[in-house]
This record gives structure tokens, C-alpha cells and sequence, in this order.
């Protein structure tokens, strides 16, 4: 790709990457990821967000510097306004190249810096409020954001063209599809961009939820023409649709989400796997929409994202030596650990002797502000009865769940 104008002397550097990695060495990117990366001309040229090198993304960034005719020892500030390294991996190898630049960040950034980096010197530390005046009209204001993503998070405001690089913020998975602007995302892309920005915000950003609604709160009074993340779309046309989009999903952590139902089994030898047909005769019943998800044959990564929209929730699964299924333990697990609040839930399975997954289901669902409804649990195969109260208990929860309102209303893009 070529460098791309958001406004005058700011430009978009950064690559668009497929790899057979995972991200963050779990979540899968079939679609690949952007790494967001600019550049904005003053008299002193500041880069803000760099990439890692990964998939041929840094030969693409150095491309694009050159193509815009900036030397790296012409660059004078490197600006870091999250450490992760998908954005910062390039940091070493760039200021080896690039000795006059001053890195800047936030106080606990530059602890960052040194830590994965080993840079001591010429790294600035900035605070909200704090501004660099770029010269030609460009001046950067800083604001702490901690903890979205990690704690040294900060975004980066230019004043003249009213963009705000928000940093993980925002963000989502999948390469650009066209386009990097939301004004030229077709309908026919529209949906793409929302799955793999909700599996993004579920996958790496959930369990920060309140911390998105503070930072939300605290920009409110700036004035943002265009929002540009270090992943996904840059939202120049309607920066207000991704914000509310953000909202919603930050509200997923917060109250009861959308009234779907998300289905989450698995099974060795076909026992839980009856039961899951009379529980899906329940919910289709009602008309409630649902997604059925198996473990461990699909990935968590798409599970956790449907599971974190949906208001209703259903766990299937069987003992296991005394435990819960292993893979659907790992799977509640990741529920616990990425906060994902405010679901009417039940637990269905069976067993062969002494049981053992109910009792985990149960620990692995404390302090998860669930409404849960009386487990179902079988010895062996169930029985007819067993099958009925499946089904009308699966119905009852659809009913329920059908009396949520819908959060959907920002698809105007
Ligand atoms: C490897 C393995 C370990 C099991 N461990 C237990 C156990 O510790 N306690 C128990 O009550 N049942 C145990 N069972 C029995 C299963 O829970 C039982 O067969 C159940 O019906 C399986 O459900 P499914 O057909 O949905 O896989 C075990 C079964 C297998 C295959
Ligand atoms: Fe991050
Ligand atoms: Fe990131």
C-alpha cells in the first residue's frame, strides 16, 4: 500500500498484515490485522503508532516513510501512545536508524520503553493536557487513557485537523477491505467490519469495559473530526457511530446484552448432545435468534464474542474425571476472565457416577452477576422427562431473554 492523506501533511503509514500467527499468540486473524501507523508533517515530523515487524509489515512502513519523503533521522518524535508490541515491536530497529527522534509517552510508558527495549535515552514523558507544537500550525495534545488497553495507554489529539489517534480504542481485526475510511465502506463490507470489530473489543478489550466508558466520558469535550485507531477503519465521516458503537459493547459488560442466545456444547458420546436438541426445540419455539457453538471444535475466540452480545447464555457439557468437560472449562474460564457480565444462563449435562462439572459450572460462574437457572444434570443418557424439562426450561429462558430490548442502533455509516 501507499501512504494515504487523512488531512493536509498527516498521512496513514502503516501495513496491512496476513500471517499464520495468532494474536497476541492466541486469537486467530484469518482475515489478517491492521497496524495503523502516521505520520504528521510540521516543521518537526512526528510518527505516531509504529507496527511490528510481522508479515512484511515493517518494509511496508519504511516504504511508506520514503514515499513521503521523510528520512528516518529526520523523524524527531516517535509517538507511543499504547507499548504492546503489535504496535511497538519496531521501536528498536527505528531508532537505530532514526537516532534524533525523542520517543513519547506517558510516565509509565517510558518505564515500558525501557523494559522491552532497553531505551534510556531521549524518551519524553507526557501527561493530559500536555501539548507539542509541531510547528506549521500542527500541535499534539496528549490524554491518559489507562487501561485501554494496558495501563500506560494514552491518545494523541493534532488540533488543527481535529484527529484523534486513539490507539487500540476503537479498534478491530481484519485487514482494510478497499478502503481505510469508514465514508468509503460499503454495505456489502459493513458487516464485516462488525464482526471482527466486536471480536476484537471481546477478545482484547472486554475486561477493560468500565475503563472505555471513563475515557469516553473524559474526551467528551474535544472536539473530534475524524478517529483514527491503530487497528480497523479510520472513522472520518462519522466518528460519533464508532463511539456509540464502543458504548454499546462496553454496556455488554454493564447490563443484559442484546436478546439472542448463545449456545456453547460439547460432547464425548452423544449423552449431552440429546438434551441439546430438546434445549434448541425450546428456544426456537420463542423465535429467539440463537448461535450454537461446539467446543472444542470451534475456537474460542468467535465463541467469547458471541457469548459476550448475547443476553442469554447456555453451557452443555459433561464430566470429566471429576470436572467439567475439559474444553468447556477453558472456555468458562475465558467468560470469567474477560468479564462477561449480566447473562441469564443454565447448565446442562450429564454424567456417568459422581458428577463433577456442576460443581465447577457453579465455581466458574461466582461473581459473574449471572441470573442462573436451575441446572439440569442426568445420570447416562436422559430420559423422556428429562428431555421435556429441557425443553420448557430452555423455553422459559427464550421468553425472558425475548423481553430484553435491543441495543442495536448505530449501524449508520
Ligand atoms: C474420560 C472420561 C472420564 C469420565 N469421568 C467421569 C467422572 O469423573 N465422573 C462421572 O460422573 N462421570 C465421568 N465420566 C462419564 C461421563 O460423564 C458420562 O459417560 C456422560 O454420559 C458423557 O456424556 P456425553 O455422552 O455427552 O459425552 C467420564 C467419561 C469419560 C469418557
Ligand atoms: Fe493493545
Ligand atoms: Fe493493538
Amino acid at each position: 500500500m501507499v501512504p494515504i492523506k487523512l488531512a493536509k501533511d498527516i498521512h496513514w503509514i502503516g501495513a496491512n498484515v496476513h500471517t499464520e500467527d495468532l494474536f497476541e499468540g492466541i486469537w486467530p486473524i484469518p482475515n489478517g490485522v491492521a497496524l495503523n501507523a502516521y505520520a504528521i508533517k510540521g516543521e518537526k515530523v512526528a510518527i505516531v503508532e509504529l507496527v511490528r515487524e510481522w508479515g512484511g509489515a515493517a518494509l511496508t512502513f519504511l516504504e511508506n516513510l520514503k514515499s513521503l519523503s521523510i528520512e528516518p533521522n529526520k523523524i524527531d518524535y516517535i509517538i507511543l501512545n499504547h507499548l504492546e508490541p503489535d504496535h511497538t515491536g519496531f521501536t528498536y530497529i527505528l531508532r537505530s536508524i532514526a537516532p534524533n527522534a525523542e520517543i513519547v509517552t506517558t510516565q509509565k510508558g517510558s518505564d515500558l520503553v525501557d523494559g522491552f527495549y532497553g531505551i534510556k535515552d531521549k524518551v519524553m514523558s507526557v501527561k493530559t493536557g500536555d501539548e507539542l507544537d509541531l510547528g506549521k500550525g500542527k500541535t499534539l495534545q496528549f490524554f491518559e487513557i489507562p487501561h485501554v488497553h494496558w495501563p500506560e495507554t494514552m491518545v494523541t489529539y493534532e488540533k488543527e485537523s481535529k484527529i484523534l489517534f486513539a490507539g487500540d480504542a476503537f479498534g478491530a481485526f481484519g485487514v482494510h477491505r478497499g478502503s481505510i475510511f469508514d465514508d468509503e465502506t460499503s454495505e456489502v463490507v459493513k458487516p464485516y467490519w462488525e464482526s471482527e470489530m466486536l471480536r476484537y473489543y471481546a477478545n482484547i478489550i472486554a475486561m477493560f469495559s468500565p475503563n472505555v466508558i471513563k475515557a469516553i466520558n473524559s474526551l467528551s469535550d474535544l472536539d473530534i473530526k475524524t478517529i483514527a485507531p491503530s487497528h480497523g477503519l479510520v472513522w472520518r465521516s462519522s466518528p460519533d457511530v464508532v463511539v456509540r458503537k464502543y458504548l454499546r459493547y462496553a454496556n455488554y459488560n454493564q447490563d443484559f446484552a442484546e436478546p439472542e442466545i448463545c449456545v456453547v456444547w460439547g460432547s464425548m458420546y452423544g449423552n449431552t448432545e440429546k438434551m441439546l436438541t430438546s434445549v434448541l426445540r425450546g428456544i426456537a419455539s420463542e423465535g429467539v435468534s440463537m448461535n450454537v457453538h461446539r467446543v472444542p471444535h470451534e475456537d474460542p475466540s468467535y465463541i467469547l464474542a458471541s457469548a459476550y452480545k448475547s443476553a442469554g447464555l447456555i453451557i452443555g457439557c459433561p464430566t470429566y474425571e471429576y470436572s467439567m468437560f475439559p474444553p468447556m472449562k477453558n472456555f468458562m474460564e475465558l467468560l470469567q476472565k474477560k468479564h462477561v457480565y449480566y447473562k441469564k444462563v443454565l447448565y446442562f449435562g450429564s454424567f456417568g457416577w459422581s458428577g463433577g462439572a456442576q460443581r465447577d459450572f457453579e465455581k466458574l460462574s461466582e461473581n459473574m452477576k449471572w441470573d442462573i437457572i436451575e441446572p439440569i444434570t442426568f445420570k447416562g443418557h436422559p430420559t423422556k422427562e428429562e428431555l421435556e424439562k429441557g425443553e420448557s426450561v430452555a423455553k422459559d429462558i427464550a421468553r425472558q431473554v425475548k423481553e430484553i430490548p435491543s441495543k442495536i442502533k448505530d449501524e449508520e455509516y
